[in-house]
């Protein structure tokens, strides 16, 4: 017995570095999960980034406004008189239309801006359409692939087509002169997102189009259409041929040459009889 009593005392006292091992252990775990919460906590900063991008893509966008726009809209985007207009609400999608068809920043003061290369890249774009829009709000392109904004029925299309756009811009989009030299342009150039933000804002002496007049999906329907009968533009599309003759095609073409050809012929044989 004697030898028998230390080792359940020994028993008791393994028991209990065993327990207490175990608590410690869970404790460690404990600890370390906490750390790791905390520092995850600490180190992930989604929200705050997102802001701080925001606020820094409105400030490059002022700089380049600085820079390139504030001679003739101000610096508080309010106008100068006799250079340009206030910029206050016309929002992202004017911005958009104006610089990405090379319009804005305007050249040569004309009876129109006229479309031209783009002084500026996409992400520069971005930026001053950030800040405007930072800056009394305004329509805006939706964020879209190109082909999203290419809705597929046609029919539709072109019927909102005729009824809004082609007293201007012709049956297939070739355009048209208006008054005091004004024009309203081929659409050929456009991409889904200009002619969207051409909706949108209302260039010069185009009506606005906002989106209860024309919806969304009509607007995208109108953009469908002019991308079926035109010649595709800066991205999207394929040439099906037969332009200049309001893209009818190939047939209706050689038939007007073979009758002004015809004609000709009838009109030269009787010049020829009338003088002999
Ligand atoms: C030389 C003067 C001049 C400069 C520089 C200029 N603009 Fe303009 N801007 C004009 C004029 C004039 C109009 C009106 C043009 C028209 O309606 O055809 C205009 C119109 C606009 C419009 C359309 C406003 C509306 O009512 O929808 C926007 C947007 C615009 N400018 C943005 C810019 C931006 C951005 C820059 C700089 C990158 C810039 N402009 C540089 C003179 C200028
Ligand atoms: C009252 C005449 C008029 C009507 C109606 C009209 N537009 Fe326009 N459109 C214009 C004029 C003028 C311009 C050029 C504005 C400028 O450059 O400042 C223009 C420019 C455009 C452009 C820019 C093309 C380019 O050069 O990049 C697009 C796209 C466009 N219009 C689409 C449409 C669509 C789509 C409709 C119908 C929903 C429509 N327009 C209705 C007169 C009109």
């Amino acid at each position: 017995m004697s030898d028998r009593t230390p080792r359940p005392r020994r028993t008791w006292a393994r028991a209990g570095t065993r327990t207490r091992r175990r608590i410690a252990g869970f404790v460690a775990l404990g600890v370390a999960l906490l750390a790791v919460g905390g520092i995850y906590a600490v180190a992930q900063p989604t929200p705050q980034v997102a802001a701080s991008q925001d606020t820094a893509l409105v400030r490059e966008g002022q700089t380049l406004f600085d820079n390139s726009c504030i001679t003739c809209h101000g610096s508080n985007l309010q106008g100068v008189v006799g250079r340009g207009p206030s910029l206050i609400g016309v929002g992202q999608a004017s911005v958009y239309f104006q610089v990405s068809t090379g319009r804005m920043p305007l050249k040569v003061q004309g009876a129109q801006a006229e479309r031209g290369k783009s002084e500026f890249d996409p992400a520069q774009i971005d930026a001053l359409g950030a800040y405007i829009q930072a800056n009394g709000g305004g329509p805006t392109v939706p964020a879209a692939t190109d082909e999203e904004l290419i809705g597929s029925d046609l029919g539709r299309g072109g019927e909102l087509f005729r009824l809004n756009c082609a007293q201007c811009h012709n049956f297939t989009g070739r355009g048209g002169a208006l008054s005091s030299g004004k024009f309203a342009p081929v659409l050929d150039p456009a991409n889904p997102h200009q002619i969207y933000a051409a909706m949108l804002s209302g260039p010069g002496n185009m009506p606005t189009f906002a989106d209860s007049q024309l919806t969304p999906e009509e607007k995208r329907d109108v953009i469908g259409y002019i991308k079926s009968v035109g010649s595709g533009g800066d991205s999207v599309g394929v040439n099906p041929g037969g332009n200049g003759l309001g893209g009818f095609g190939p047939v209706p073409e050689g038939l007007v040459a073979f009758f002004v050809g015809l004609a000709a012929l009838i009109g030269i044989s009787l010049w020829i009889g009338s003088r002999q």
